[in-house]
């Protein structure tokens, strides 16, 4: 007996920039997408090479790249876009479950620049939507502020309230700085748990403080939530002052495993556990995220062309 096979869609077609070959497959499975076949190198002298090997004329393309150490990803990202518009493709969608220079917001010093925006200026020429999973929203509030295409945001609060319910007895689930407060509120009123947000002074990427630990009842199992975890200072700061207060290490859980230099060591080390999504491949993902992406990607697929467009099919 043969088993069944499920028919591709040919109009859909998801190419995997390097590094992203698994989440890739993993999403063109229940989108039933063609998997595209890029060649994505260097040459010798550094410039970045692309070729795109799978026809995408008339089909809906989309770029799966997650945009941690984004600075070497992008040039050959916007080169594979501009090489499947190039190929007729009817739009060319971006997935990057994690979007980067989000915290760059605004400009703290004279001279700076406000960085999101300007990443974002280099994206919406050549993109024709955006899905990513809970982009860093503080000072600027929505991706429209600086995206000028569609975009969707996936939210892996449901996914951490699920692994939480189903993890940790007795959470108390607490927010390092008032920035994780719109997260941690969220997962705590999916888990039915007590919760609270922490205040926090950085002041250096690897220099941070945090103050005014909450009352956590005794059986409590402290639950450290943020979006993105880099030098992990802002989580090894509330491991501290919990520890300071004699309460139990705490299960640190973020979005984004960033990871800056001995992050994961050092977190790993004053904490009970490190989980995060899997919107960057780390040996911490534990909360897989394909379910909501899959159905971002398929609102994506499904848009109506805008006018422009139309007239050009
Ligand atoms: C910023 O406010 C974010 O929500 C995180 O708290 C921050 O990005 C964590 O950074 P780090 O791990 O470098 O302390």
């Amino acid at each position: 007996m043969t088993a069944p096979t499920v028919a591709l869609d040919p109009q859909r077609v998801l190419i995997a920039m390097p590094g992203c070959d698994t989440a890739t497959m993993r999403l063109a499975i229940p989108l039933r997408a063609e998997l595209g076949h890029a060649a994505v190198t260097r040459f010798p002298d550094g410039e970045s090479y692309v070729r795109l090997y799978t026809p995408v004329h008339g089909a809906e393309a989309a770029i799966v790249c997650t945009l941690d150490r984004p600075d070497e990803k992008l040039l050959p990202l916007l080169w594979l876009a501009i090489a499947a518009r190039q190929g007729g493709a009817r739009r060319v969608g971006l997935i990057a479950p994690y979007l980067p220079y989000m915290r760059q917001d605004v400009i703290f010093n004279a001279g700076e620049i406000r960085a999101a925006e300007h990443f974002a200026a280099l994206l919406n020429p050549v993109f024709d939507w955006l899905v990513t999973v809970d982009p860093h929203l503080h000072r600027i509030s929505h991706l429209s502020e600086v995206y000028r295409v569609p975009t969707v945001a996936v939210e892996a609060a449901p996914a951490i309230a699920e692994w939480i319910q189903t993890h940790v007895q007795a959470p108390f689930l607490i927010g390092p700085d008032e920035e994780s407060r719109q997260w941690v509120e969220q997962v705590a009123g999916m888990c039915g748990a007590p919760w609270a947000a922490l205040t926090k002074t950085r002041h250096s990427a690897w220099h941070v403080e945090v103050a005014e630990l909450p009352n956590i009842p005794p059986r409590c199992v402290p639950v450290l939530v943020d979006d993105i975890i880099s030098t992990g200072r802002t989580m090894l700061a509330a491991a501290g002052l919990l520890q300071r207060a004699g309460k139990p290490q705490p299960v640190c859980v973020g979005v984004h495993a960033v990871f800056a230099a001995d992050a994961y060591s050092q977190l790993c080390a004053a904490s009970a556990e490190v989980v995060t999504c899997d919107t960057i491949p780390h040996p911490s993902n534990q909360i897989a995220l394909t379910g909501p992406l899959v159905d971002a990607i398929s609102r994506m697929f499904d848009l109506p062309l805008p006018l422009s467009k139309q007239m050009l099919v």
